[in-house]
Formats: C-alpha cells, sequence, structure tokens
C-alpha cells in the first residue's frame, strides 16, 4: 500500500433532508453556500487534500438526499466509510430527534464499528430567532451516544472547517 492510499478517508454526510449537508460540503470544499434550496439528486462526492501536521491527506466526502424515499442506495453509501458527520438543523427540532434513526441506520448498514460519528447542529446563526435545539440539548445527546459534537453555520463559515479537520484528525 502506498502512502497516498495510506491517507485516504471516506466520509459521509448523513441527516435529513433541508439540514444544509450540501452546504457545509460546498462551504468546505469551494467555499460556495447557496441560499436557495435545491435537494440533492443521486449521491454526489468532493475530495479535497487537507494538510495534517504537514502531511497530506485526502478527505473524500459523500453526500446524498435526507429524504427518505432516495435512501435506497444505504449499503453502498456507508460501505468504506471512516466517518460520518450527522447533521441536524438547530432551528427545526424534528431533525435533530432524527438524528436517533440517522444512528441506528448507521450502526445497521455501516461496515466499520470503529466509524468515527460527529453529530453537527447546523444553521447556528439562525439559533437568536428561533432556538429549536440549544448546544447543551445537542452535546448532551452527543455524549450520551459517544459521538464527536460541532454546532457549525454553513451560511456563516463558522466551525465549518473545524468539523471536518477536527474528524480527519481523530482518524489520523
Ligand atoms: P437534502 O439534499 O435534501 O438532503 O438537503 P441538504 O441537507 O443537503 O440541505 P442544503 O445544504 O441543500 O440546505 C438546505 C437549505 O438550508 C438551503 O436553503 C440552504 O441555503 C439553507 N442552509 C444551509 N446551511 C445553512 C446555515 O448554516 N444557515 C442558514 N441560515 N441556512 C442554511
Ligand atoms: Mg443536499
Amino acid at each position: 500500500m502506498n502512502r497516498e492510499e495510506d491517507k485516504f478517508f471516506k466520509i459521509i454526510l448523513i441527516g435529513d433532508s433541508a439540514v444544509g449537508k450540501s452546504n457545509l460540503l460546498s462551504r468546505f470544499c469551494h467555499n460556495k453556500f447557496t441560499l436557495q434550496f435545491n435537494s440533492t439528486i443521486g449521491v454526489e462526492f468532493t475530495t479535497k487534500t487537507l494538510n495534517i501536521d504537514g502531511n497530506p491527506i485526502m478527505a473524500q466526502i459523500w453526500d446524498t438526499s435526507g429524504h427518505t424515499k432516495a435512501r435506497a442506495i444505504t449499503d453502498a453509501y456507508y460501505r468504506g466509510a471512516s466517518a460520518a458527520l450527522l447533521v441536524y438543523d438547530v432551528t427545526r427540532h424534528m431533525t435533530f430527534v432524527n438524528t436517533q434513526k440517522w444512528l441506528e441506520d448507521l450502526r445497521n448498514h455501516g461496515d466499520n464499528p470503529n466509524m468515527v460519528v460527529m453529530l453537527v447542529g447546523n444553521k447556528s446563526d439562525a439559533r437568536r430567532e428561533s432556538v429549536m435545539v440549544s448546544t447543551e440539548v445537542g452535546r448532551s445527546f452527543a455524549e450520551k451516544e459517544s459521538v464527536y459534537f460541532m454546532e457549525t453555520s454553513a451560511l456563516r463559515a463558522s466551525n465549518v472547517e473545524k468539523a471536518f479537520s477536527d474528524v480527519v484528525e481523530i482518524l489520523h
């Protein structure tokens, strides 16, 4: 196995529709944000090379729609994944409740018992107008499930880089 293959990680984005998975990805990879909602069709992935302690690490980040109907791809989507960002929308409580289902899905379909999972409460910028899921509630659920936790805003580019690079650092 060569060095490059050694430092390659598949990271998947999961979570309900419209929580901001695709915008987290586009913010991280292209520093781009789209206000208009375009639900993802099929499966997409983007590769980004990160520099961790002076070493290049390739992160291949997979994205798909959170719509239940579009979730026929589960096994292939989860296969070989080293990490998952499980995203909810802090302004919509139901998307947080559903993270429990996504965790079960991950545990049932994932083939990697050591998968690094980070719970991500996105849209932290919108919190002032509508606080639906507090930081404390998000964090304590993550602790209970033994997963990492981060709050992000793809809109404001807050903690997006950190969420992905923390995951890669944990894997590395
Ligand atoms: P599916 O592909 O259907 O699963 O949705 P998704 O999770 O990929 O959501 P997407 O990234 O398409 O974003 C959904 C909507 O939320 C869009 O209108 C975005 O502009 C908006 N959005 C995403 N991230 C943020 C954020 O951090 N803050 C705010 N205020 N809006 C956001
Ligand atoms: Mg999407």
